[in-house]
């Protein structure tokens, strides 16, 4: 069988981390997910005191980190930063970071080795467009920002958000407006993308729904 390259984006919460990580396993192929690796760039930052407007540090950091994603633990440089890149703090430094032009052009590089190969399922914001524009199948997954919301409350890797329902929506509304208002790869739809809804939608449903888009690019 052929070894796609399948690029999943898409906003926070629309179940872009479920469908990915289920299409890999299914497939027997490579997951990656990108949030997770600004997330752990943004933590790394942090621990080591790395204001989040000084480019240069971050830079020259990001790309001596080694950056692990296997069996759903995150690590960085050897640290699990699993947990600790899943809070409130986290969303907001990442966003920061995502910001950064060569912190991009960084980690990037890495997406694009880690898919060089394909057999890989890389779920994030700019995949369809930046990272994989030739991807053999791109998906953008989206949902009503309430329900967006109420997943992202109840994900229980997301610590510390006991908060209102309301504050989650508030918060993860802002922060998409800054992904998707960003000079650099902000988030759009690929022309090419298949646009799906899963306000409505049962994860298995959306899962059954991509296999089936993907049977005959699998048997090319
Ligand atoms: O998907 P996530 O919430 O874990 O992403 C964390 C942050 O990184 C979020 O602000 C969007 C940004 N991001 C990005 O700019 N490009 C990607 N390919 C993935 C995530």
């Amino acid at each position: 069988m052929k070894k796609l390259i399948i690029a999943i984006d898409g906003p926070s919460g629309a179940g872009k981390g479920t469908l990915a990580r289920t299409l890999a396993a299914r497939l027997g192929y490579l997951h990656v997910d990108t949030g997770a690796m600004y997330r752990s760039v943004a933590w790394k930052a942090a621990h080591d005191g790395l204001p989040l407007d000084d480019e240069d540090a971050i830079v020259a950091m990001a790309a001596r980190a080694v950056l692990e994603q296997s069996g759903g633990v995150i690590t960085i440089d050897g640290i699990d930063v699993t947990r600790a890149i899943r809070t409130p703090a986290a969303d907001q430094a990442a966003a920061a970071v995502a910001r950064l032009p060569r912190v991009r052009e960084v980690l990037v590089a890495r997406q694009r080795a880690l898919g060089a190969n394909g057999a890989v399922v890389m779920e994030g914001r700019d995949i369809g467009t930046v990272v994989f524009p030739d991807a053999d199948m791109k998906i953008y997954l989206d949902a009503s920002a309430e329900e967006r919301a109420r997943r992202r409350a109840s994900d229980t890797a997301h610590t510390g958000v006991q908060n209102s329902l309301a504050l989650v929506q508030s918060e993860l509304v802002a922060r998409d407006q800054t992904d998707s208002t960003r000079a650099v790869a902000p988030l759009t739809l690929a022309t090419d993308a298949v646009y799906i809804d899963t306000t409505d939608m049962p994860i298995e449903v959306v899962v059954h729904h991509v296999l089936m888009l993907l049977t005959d690019k699998l048997l090319d």
